[in-house]
């Protein structure tokens, strides 16, 4: 059994301009084939190539995506436009070389994997520890994506972002982000389009072993052959990793619908059959949330974004119990 996808027809509005369309691709998809948890229904795609878009993308209700890796939608899908960073913002660049060290300017659409193949191969160090995280630059700055030894925005000097409530793009120095773990401390809904960052020379050969270490630790850890999202909740603390109090708490393996709690990582929720509905997830979610704060008192939250799923996934777990 597939999870549903109701044929209901788009529902945008207002409509795209012409001028819109001339210049940036609208298509009707199904986000289950645009995420990597592989569950998610219909939604009307922008590839958006011209900046010169922005306003009007940004000035109807729309929401960005990257590489789905971090996110769980809804099986009816979602209203308004998704905006996926097309051709135009897939790009990296060398801006300068000062002392050894090498400014690259990269677009949001970069795939982050691309990004550390082609630094490795320059001897460029930095973004080769975060070797393994799925992601496009976009997303990953956004959510300051990471391991638990680097975070993307400990590379980046500065970023290009398109604020909430604004249209136009503008530059922020990384020293005025008030950035901390899995967040680039900047309000949800704000879109990045490109950042700089500051990398120094090393032997490509070190580069390329630390990628390689990093990713091998991660397919011994992680149940990386299976759709999943990543990890589902933030590390309540540094020292209660999400994964290890689901383990303690005796839930892997569990099973909801077409959904599991990996036998692997307990903070991965697996959809091994590509048959799991939202529901299942959500509803995998709030027994951890749950069990958590009954039997240990701790509050898990989550790191993936939710699109139209059932809002108490993110209310303080007392309310569900
Ligand atoms: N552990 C268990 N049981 C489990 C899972 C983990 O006992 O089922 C233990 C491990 O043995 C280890 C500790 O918990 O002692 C921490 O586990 P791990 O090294 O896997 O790190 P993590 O904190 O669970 C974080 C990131 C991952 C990243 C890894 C490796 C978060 C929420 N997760 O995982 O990021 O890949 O470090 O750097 O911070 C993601 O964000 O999507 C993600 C997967």
């Amino acid at each position: 059994m597939s999870a549903t996808w109701p044929t209901t027809p788009s529902v945008l509005s207002p409509m795209p301009t012409p001028d819109l369309l001339s210049r940036n691709r609208l298509e009707r998809v199904r986000l289950a084939d645009l995420t990597t948890m592989r569950i998610g229904g219909p939604a009307d795609l922008l590839w958006l190539e011209d900046r010169r878009d922005l306003p009007e993308v940004i000035e109807q209700p729309h929401r960005w995506l990257g590489k789905g890796a971090n996110l769980l939608v809804g099986d009816d899908g979602v209203p308004g436009l998704v905006v996926k960073l097309g051709a135009a913002f897939d790009t990296m660049e060398t801006v300068g070389v000062v002392g050894g060290v090498t400014t690259v300017r990269v677009g949001a659409a970069f795939d982050l994997a691309k990004l550390i193949g082609a630094t490795v191969k320059a001897g460029l160090a930095g973004p080769e520890g975060l070797a393994g995280v799925p992601a496009t630059v976009g997303g990953a700055l956004r959510m300051n994506a990471g391991t638990n030894t680097t975070w993307i925005l400990d590379h980046a000097t500065r970023v290009e972002v398109v604020l909430p409530g604004t249209t136009t793009p503008r530059w922020i120095e990384r020293a005025d982000l008030p950035a901390a773990y899995r967040t680039c401390g900047l309000p949800s809904g704000v879109l990045f389009l490109s950042c700089e960052m500051a990398l120094p020379s090393e032997d490509p050969a070190v580069l390329q072993a630390t990628a390689t270490r990093l990713k091998q630790a991660k397919a011994a850890t992680q149940p990386l052959a299976q759709p999943s999202a990543g990890c589902v909740f933030k590390n309540p603390r540094p020292d209660l990793p999400a994964g290890k109090l689901i383990d303690e708490l005796g839930l892997k393996g569990t099973r909801i619908g077409g959904a599991e709690i990996s036998t692997i990582h307990g903070n991965f929720i697996i959809n091994p059959g590509r048959s799991a509905f939202a529901g299942d997830v959500a509803a995998l979610v709030r027994l951890i949330r749950t069990k958590a704060w009954k039997e240990r008192g701790v509050e898990v939250n989550m790191e993936i974004e939710t699109w139209a799923c059932p809002a108490d996934l993110h209310v303080h777990p007392k309310e569900l119990v």
